[in-house]
């Protein structure tokens, strides 16, 4: 059954009001006298002379180590602004630091969403710069800017430079899972892989592998958000402040121009970033955000668009997990304007970027510097990278795979279900000698997503029994209703929807049921027949783990959060409301 395009809601016609900003600074009046006064504190009376006032929407924090720099390229930002005639307003957003988040940071995207949106609608701003790293700070950024619909220009973080550990690069995030299953499968003493720790993150940054942050920015560039060329840029890379100056610029011409998320943004945006997400390899994660990152725009895209427009593009980057190289290498080569130049052909000739040009007009200056980290178009890494997108009785709405990061002996494959009911269950049982498992097994994991676990983290990737380990086994089947690292690879189907918790089919599989895998046919069946699946009740054991009073956010997440097939928004926050004004209380 195909996916049912986003219930996308009608994003209202909201004129922008003449430079909001004035609707606060403007005139002589008591309020006016408030606003101003409150805000001198050394700025000079002409910053009121109805210029621009640009945030900076900035997710600096030191609990989200990937992005504690994002104050120094701030400041950078800020003297663009000023430069260009601007009016610079650092405004701290919520943060997220993946590794350390509990009980995981996508259950806080649409908060950090929703937080950034109100708050930019709240304030005396024109325009904003956005300054993300860590997975979920971007896609938050931009759902938040997308429902505001300010002028905005993203600013990526950039990622870290490359580790070394025994005299081989270390891909951080990607070389943790190995390392990890090595010292499991009694290859590597743990002494030895305590002492890579400290050379997994050289610098400052995020994950060096095209893991989610790295996607992510390269989706926004895909995207037109950013300006072009910049993706990928290294965090402690000068180039990076240069651009960020260069943000702070164009974001005061972008308020002149009017050019913002609901006129910038297409279909033809979107399309252009799953081919980029094709050919760089990159995250699954992208399918969830650009699906919320589009529902804010009212813009129509299905799950079935990413295996449509993604099929045939061709893997052309080199990078872990799916690869060798990592975002140095990527960046030194050419980056993402490179790789798009290759398959230019299959781009939108129309979708815009924040300089006003299409993205397309972007490319022919664009070089390929090392041909084995981004391959040519007749030298691809593999013919057809896209995401597939899945269906059948486990997964009536869809589920993803990423076969460009499997094992391709395993895409078709017929196996006995070995079922866990938790995240806590499969750790309590995943290295029990006596775990009834062979390398045919499918291992399913169920109770992760968006409601069940909440927030849908990413497990999917679960570990291999040690006993498999041990014989040599390094990828087996994998479903769960959860999500993946993008640092993670392996043969897992994951997003399944509807989830387990959500009463999907999911919720009905029992050890020893035998699974059916077929990538090609892109389908996903549990082997028995349909009375007998119809007939069967969910496992106990499972449901109780949902059965867990809740408060506050979770209480209303797991009552609003949409299937990952919808991009896993809250179903209030589709759609946008604009950049009007609001009601003065004083
Ligand atoms: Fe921040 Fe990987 S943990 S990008």
């Amino acid at each position: 059954m195909p996916a049912k395009p986003m219930p996308a809601q009608p994003v209202p016609a909201q004129p922008v009001p003449a430079q909001r900003s004035a609707q606060w600074y403007a005139g002589t009046d008591r309020n006016a006298y408030i606003h101003r006064a409150w805000m001198r504190r050394g700025l000079p009376a002409h910053a009121f002379d109805g210029r621009p006032h640009i945030a900076i929407a900035n997710a600096a924090s030191d609990l989200a180590p990937c992005n504690t720099h994002l104050n120094e390229v701030a400041e950078s930002v800020k003297q663009g602004v000023w430069e260009a005639g601007g009016v610079p307003m650092n405004l701290p957003v919520v943060s997220l630091g993946e590794t350390l988040v509990k009980p995981t940071a996508m259950l806080w995207r649409n908060m950090a969403a929703m937080a950034t949106e109100e708050m930019l609608r709240a304030n005396p701003v024109d325009g904003v710069v956005l300054l993300g790293g860590c997975d979920k700070t971007i896609p938050s950024l931009l759902m938040a800017a997308a429902s505001v619909d300010l002028p905005a220009v993203v600013v990526p973080g950039g990622p870290m430079l490359t580790g070394t550990f025994r005299g081989q690069p270390l891909g951080c995030g990607t070389d943790v899972w190995k390392l990890s299953e090595q010292v499991r499968a009694g290859e590597l003493p743990e002494p030895a892989f305590i002492a890579s720790e400290s050379s997994m993150i050289r610098s400052r940054g995020h994950c060096n592998t095209m893991g989610t942050a790295s996607t992510m920015a390269c989706m926004a560039e895909a995207l037109g958000t950013t300006i072009p060329g910049f993706a990928g840029t290294p965090a402690p890379d000068s180039r990076l402040l240069e651009g960020a100056h260069a943000a702070g610029q164009l974001a005061v011409e972008l308020v002149a121009e009017g050019l913002r998320p609901s006129t910038l943004l297409s279909q033809g945006s979107f399309r252009n970033a799953i081919i980029a997400l094709a050919a760089i390899g990159g995250s699954t994660n992208a399918v969830v955000h650009l699906l919320a990152i589009a529902a804010r725009l009212g813009i129509s895209l299905s799950l079935d668009d990413f295996d449509r427009a993604g099929a045939g593009v061709p893997l052309l980057v080199d990078l872990q997990p799916a690869g060798r190289h990592l975002m140095e290498d990527f960046h030194r080569a050419g980056g993402l304007l490179a790789v798009l130049r290759e398959v230019q052909d299959l781009l939108d000739p129309d979708a815009l970027t924040v300089t006003g040009k299409p993205l397309v007009q972007h490319l022919a200056d664009a070089e390929i510097w090392d041909t084995g980290v981004i391959r040519r178009r007749d030298a691809p890494l593999q013919e057809s990278a896209g995401i597939a997108v899945l269906y059948g009785n486990l997964a009536p709405s869809g589920a993803v795979i990423k076969p460009a990061a499997a094992t391709q002996s395993l895409l078709r494959h017929r196996g006995r279900a070995v079922v866990f009911d938790s995240i806590e269950d499969m750790h309590h049982r995943i290295d029990d000698p006596g775990l009834d498992a062979d390398e045919d097994s499918v291992l399913v994991l169920r109770g992760c997503g968006p409601k069940g676990y909440p927030g849908m983290p990413e497990v999917a990737n679960l570990p291999l029994p040690p006993s498999l380990l041990r014989r040599g086994v390094r990828d087996m089947v994998r479903i769960c209703d959860g999500r993946m690292s993008g640092t993670a690879y392996g043969t897992v189907v994951l997003h399944v929807a509807p989830e387990a918790a959500a009463g999907g089919p999911l919720g009905l599989v029992q050890t020893g049921d035998y699974v059916i895998l077929d990538v090609a046919a892109r389908r996903l069946d549990i082997d028995i027949p349909a009375a007998e699946l119809a007939g069967r009740k969910p496992s106990a054991a499972m449901l109780a783990g949902f059965a867990a009073p809740r408060r506050g956010w979770e209480r209303l997440y797991i009552d609003h959060v949409l299937q990952a097939s919808q991009g896993a928004d809250l179903d209030f926050l589709l759609g946008s409301s604009g950049p009007a004004v609001t009601r003065d209380s004083h």
